[in-house]
């Protein structure tokens, strides 16, 4: 599969808020409805939301395409926006959130997803954090397999909120820098 991983350009904020809204459900548990998922979107993942992120200077917003196309995204909020509060277990000194990290799922399974993760731990290092944290939904075994094949260690938990609900979700941290032995 011939990718590429970048920094999104401001002129594809709409691109990725329809890609993002597109790829949220699918780390949803399905018994969550749809107008939660929707108002989740209205309050997160407009193209509003990623032209700010974009602009940012403490964002990133990360790019996997295949030819013109996009296919996968991750969200990085560093600084005050993504640091975790005391309770979660996070025991990085400084961390980064990976708030997002989708791919479209004629992508799962190719490798796209690890380079958007490869990538955001490079962003982490070049930003000088000790490492990255996110959550992920407890009912989505193949995202946190995911991340603990990559290294990721369950840490603590949060409650996340979709439209209402509030989901427990198990918190996850990684460094990214080499301990010397
Ligand atoms: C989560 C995501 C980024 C992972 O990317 P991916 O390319 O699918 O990941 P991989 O295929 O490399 O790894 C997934 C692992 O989970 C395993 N897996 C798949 N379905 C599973 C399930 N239902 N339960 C447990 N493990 C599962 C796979 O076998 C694989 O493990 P393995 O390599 O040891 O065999 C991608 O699936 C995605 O975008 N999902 C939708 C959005 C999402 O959930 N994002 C994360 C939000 S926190």
């Amino acid at each position: 599969m011939d990718f590429k991983v970048r920094a999104a350009h401001p002129q594809e904020a709409f691109a990725v808020s329809e890609l993002a809204a597109l790829t949220f459900p699918l780390a949803s548990p399905p018994t969550l409805a749809q107008a939660h998922i929707d108002a989740y979107v209205r309050e997160n993942l407009t193209p509003e939301h990623f032209a700010a992120h974009i602009d940012h200077p403490e964002h990133d917003v990360l790019v996997a395409t295949v030819g013109k196309e996009l296919v996968g995204y991750a969200l990085l909020l560093f600084g005050p926006d993504g640091a975790p509060a005391p309770h979660l277990g996070v025991t990085l000194q400084q961390a980064g959130l990976l708030s997002k990290c989708y791919t479209v799922p004629e992508m799962h399974g190719k490798g796209i997803a690890a380079a958007l993760l490869e990538a955001a731990e490079e962003r982490a290092r070049e930003r000088g954090v000790e490492g990255l944290w996110l959550n992920a939904n407890a009912d989505n075994n193949r995202a946190q397999r995911f991340y603990t094949k990559h290294g990721w260690e369950r840490v603590g938990d949060i409650d996340f909120v979709v439209g209402e609900v509030v989901h427990h979700d198990p918190v996850f941290q990684k460094p990214v820098f080499q301990k010397d032995v």
